[in-house]
Parts: structure tokens; C-alpha cells; sequence
């Protein structure tokens, strides 16, 4: 039984009567970053309490200490998405994982004339990097068409060539929260002689994602999203390509042996991506967050998820002025506008009201090709949202008052 006021106690966010415009704050911004429960902030302080140290570096125990908890934290990740341990590389989360395959990866193997697949629901994060190794390398970018939010196989088929080296697409896309199919683009890719690359920033914290069932080539995610630390996150990615691929910084920690003459040999993976000292309570605290939510079980966090946006919908069915651009996604996060409002305005007064949404382009800056708009507002729910805080939400939807409150109270 998901006992979400359980849940929540474990989070000092929600219960320490936390304020906002000095009404109780009701947080709906989950995609954009989740509370952090009190284990980890505690794992965090324990290592910057009792075992401060660095990491792959010291021959004393309080740096083993240190070195063995990364090691778990490396271990937890890896059975949440079921990797091999050493297929996971701490990055500083899912924008530096993507900048680490786009620039390991990619600047390596393409040249003039190749094709790297996107779609325009794809994350800033999931688009610039690849801007820059197209430039750098002569590449050309194609996306796949969306059609009802989703991208569809065929769709796929029909802008995939010889030519294609890396699709690189999200699991679930930060605006619309449609779950795509990247079991069968990554076979596609693979027809194909590609690399396909999943964003898993919006999947891995709240669906099951699995990386060898998937069968893509490298997957990113952040911490901060699951209940962990930010300036934290992971590439998992597979063995041989991770061997294959250069690092993207170098520096302490990732060689083995240097020379004068400019000889190097690099660490075996995923320490040859590993340079300089770790954000070692990041992972320590990445870790223990993935713990946490595999307590609660990740298709229970789905579940409820899903539960919520399901009875928002069910609230805001017979409210006309409302415009739901995702109602069919059903992954917590509801995407919408009022009409004649301003995102930004209703945002403005959801904060009035104590709520946290978020509103604008949601850095998917390519999307107003598909939405026919430029921002919208976008709800997301996580483990610990309530029935009780939907309703706040929609009480401030359909009895928000004059927008204008909230500019002059
Ligand atoms: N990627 C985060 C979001 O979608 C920041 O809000």
C-alpha cells in the first residue's frame, strides 16, 4: 500500500512548514528538480562529518572509507538500471553525461557528411551538444517528426539512413512526458550501424528503465531529479564503446602513467572519465537516493504518478478556458495553458498562491515547431505529491482570480 504522507515525512521540504508568499507551499516542479528525503542529506553529512577524504587517491582509511562508498553508490545505480558497475560514469548529471558522449563519442567517430537523428521535443541538453559536434565535425542534424506529442517508429524509419551515426533521443520528453519507444528506435538505430543514445533524465527518477533490455548504447540522468544531489548524475554506457571513446576532461585520477614525451595511458572505464576529485557526497548521496526510491519501488512511484495526473484531469475535464497539451501522457507532468493568459502570468499567480509550476520554453526551445506556442505552463508530480496539493493546483486554475493579484498584493 503507497502511503504517500508516510513518504513525506522523510522529507524536511514538507515538513517544516516551508512558506511561499507565506501560504504553505505546494510543489509542482518536480521535472525541474525533486526534494532531497532526510537519509540523503545525512549520507552526505556522514562523509562530510566522519570520513572527509578523497577518493582513488589515498592509501589510508578514511579514503578507502571514501572509495568504498562511492563503489556502493556505483553499485546501486547500476542495479536500478541494470548495467554492468562498470558501465556507470558520475558525471555532473544528465547535461554532462550527454556533452560526454556528444564529445567523447561523437567528435572521435563523425565526419563530413554523417547524420545525427533528434527530435524537437529534445532538452537543450540533448540538442547543443550535438549542434557542436555537427559543427566541428561537418555532421548534419535531422529530426524525426512528432505527431500527437509521440515519435513513432516510422517516423524514425523514414529520416534514418546509411548516413545516421547517433540517434539521440529523449525516454520521456521534459514537456510532454510521452514515454517513447527506445527499445525499437534503438533496434532501428542498430539496423542501421548507428549509436543510439537515450536522455534518461525525465525517465530513469519515475518508469522503469532498463538499460540492457533497452539496448541502447549510452543512457544520461541526474541525480537531482530522483531525490539526490545536484551536480550530480551518470552516463551509463556500453563496455566496449565506453572503451572505445575518448575522455572529454582529463586531468588527476584518470591515468595511469604520463610521460614527458606526451604518452598517456588512461584508467579502464568508467575511471578514464572520472578526472579530478569526484563531487564524492554527491555520489555518496546519488547513491543513497536511488536506494530510497527502490524502497518505494519505481513502478509504485509510477503508479502514483499517473493516479495524480489522472485525477487533475478527471478536476479539469469540464474547465473550458484550460488548453492540455499532453492529456493522453499520463508520466506526471500535465503541460498547459489558460487561454488568453501569459505563461509567465500564471505562473506569477500560482506563486501567489503558494505553488510552484514552471512556465516558458522548459528549455525544449525547438517545440513551438510542433505546439504552435511559444511557453506554456507545465505541472510535474513526484513520490510525495497529494491529491490535496492537485487540488490547490486546480482550485488556483479555475478560482485563481485576477491574475493582477499577484502583481499588486
Ligand atoms: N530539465 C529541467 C526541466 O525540465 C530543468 O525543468
Amino acid at each position: 500500500m503507497y502511503d504517500v504522507y508516510k513518504i513525506r515525512k522523510q522529507f524536511p521540504m514538507l515538513t517544516n512548514n516551508i512558506k511561499m508568499q507565506n501560504k504553505p507551499l505546494t510543489f509542482l516542479d518536480n521535472c525541474s528538480t525533486t526534494f532531497k528525503p532526510q537519509c540523503v542529506i545525512d549520507a552526505m553529512n556522514e562523509y562530510y562529518t566522519k570520513y572527509t577524504s578523497n577518493s582513488h587517491r589515498g592509501d589510508y582509511d578514511l579514503s578507502v572509507n571514501a572509495d568504498t562508498k562511492i563503489e556502493e553508490a556505483r553499485k546501486e545505480i547500476a542495479s536500478l538500471v541494470n548495467s554492468e558497475v562498470n558501465e556507470v560514469v558520475f558525471t555532473t548529471g544528465a547535461t554532462g553525461a550527454l556533452n560526454l558522449v556528444a564529445y567523447g563519442y561523437g567528435l572521435k567517430y563523425l565526419k563530413k557528411g554523417d547524420e545525427i537523428i533528434l527530435s524537437v521535443a529534445e532538452h537543450a541538453s540533448n540538442v547543443l551538444p550535438w549542434f557542436r559536434i555537427a559543427e566541428l565535425t561537418g555532421a548534419t542534424i535531422k529530426y524525426v517528426e512528432i505527431v500527437n506529442g509521440r515519435i513513432l517508429a516510422e517516423n524514425l524509419r523514414k529520416v534514418i539512413s546509411n548516413k545516421t551515426k547517433i540517434v539521440s533521443l529523449a525516454h520521456v520528453g521534459n514537456v510532454l512526458g510521452y514515454v517513447a519507444d527506445i527499445k525499437e528506435f534503438a533496434k532501428i538505430a542498430h539496423e542501421y550501424g548507428a549509436i543510439m543514445v537515450c536522455d534518461g533524465a525525465q525517465s530513469v527518477p519515475h518508469i522503469k528503465t532498463d538499460f540492457k533490455d533497452l539496448d541502447v548504447d549510452f543512457l544520461a540522468f541526474s541525480a537531482h531529479k530522483m531525490c539526490g544531489p545536484t551536480g550530480v548524475g551518470a552516463l551509463v554506457g556500453k563496455y566496449e564503446l565506453l572503451q572505445k571513446m575518448d575522455p572529454f576532461t582529463t586531468g588527476g585520477g584518470m591515468n595511469s602513467v604520463f610521460k614527458k614525451d606526451g604518452t598517456v595511458d588512461y584508467r579502464l572505464p568508467p575511471y578514464k572519465f572520472e578526472a579530478g576529485t569526484l563531487d564524492v557526497a554527491g555520489i555518496i548521496g546519488f547513491g543513497r537516493a536511488v536506494k530510497f526510491i527502490k524502497e518505494i519501488g519505481i513502478d509504485n512511484i509510477h503508479k502514483h504518478d499517473q493516479e495524480l495526473i489522472d485525477y487533475a484531469l478527471e478536476k479539469l475535464k469540464d474547465y473550458k478556458d484550460i488548453i492540455i497539451y499532453n492529456k493522453d501522457a499520463r508520466n506526471g507532468i500535465l503541460t498547459f495553458n489558460i487561454k488568453g493568459v501569459f505563461p509567465q502570468d500564471e505562473a506569477t499567480l500560482m506563486n501567489y498562491k503558494g505553488i510552484a509550476i514552471r512556465s516558458g520554453e522548459h528549455c525544449a526551445k525547438l517545440l513551438d515547431n510542433y505546439l504552435d506556442t511559444k511557453a506554456t505552463c507545465r505541472m510535474s508530480t513526484y513520490l510525495y505529491t497529494t491529491k490535496e496539493e492537485i487540488d490547490v493546483f486546480v482550485d488556483a486554475i479555475i478560482n485563481g482570480g485576477d491574475i493582477l493579484d499577484a502583481y499588486f498584493n
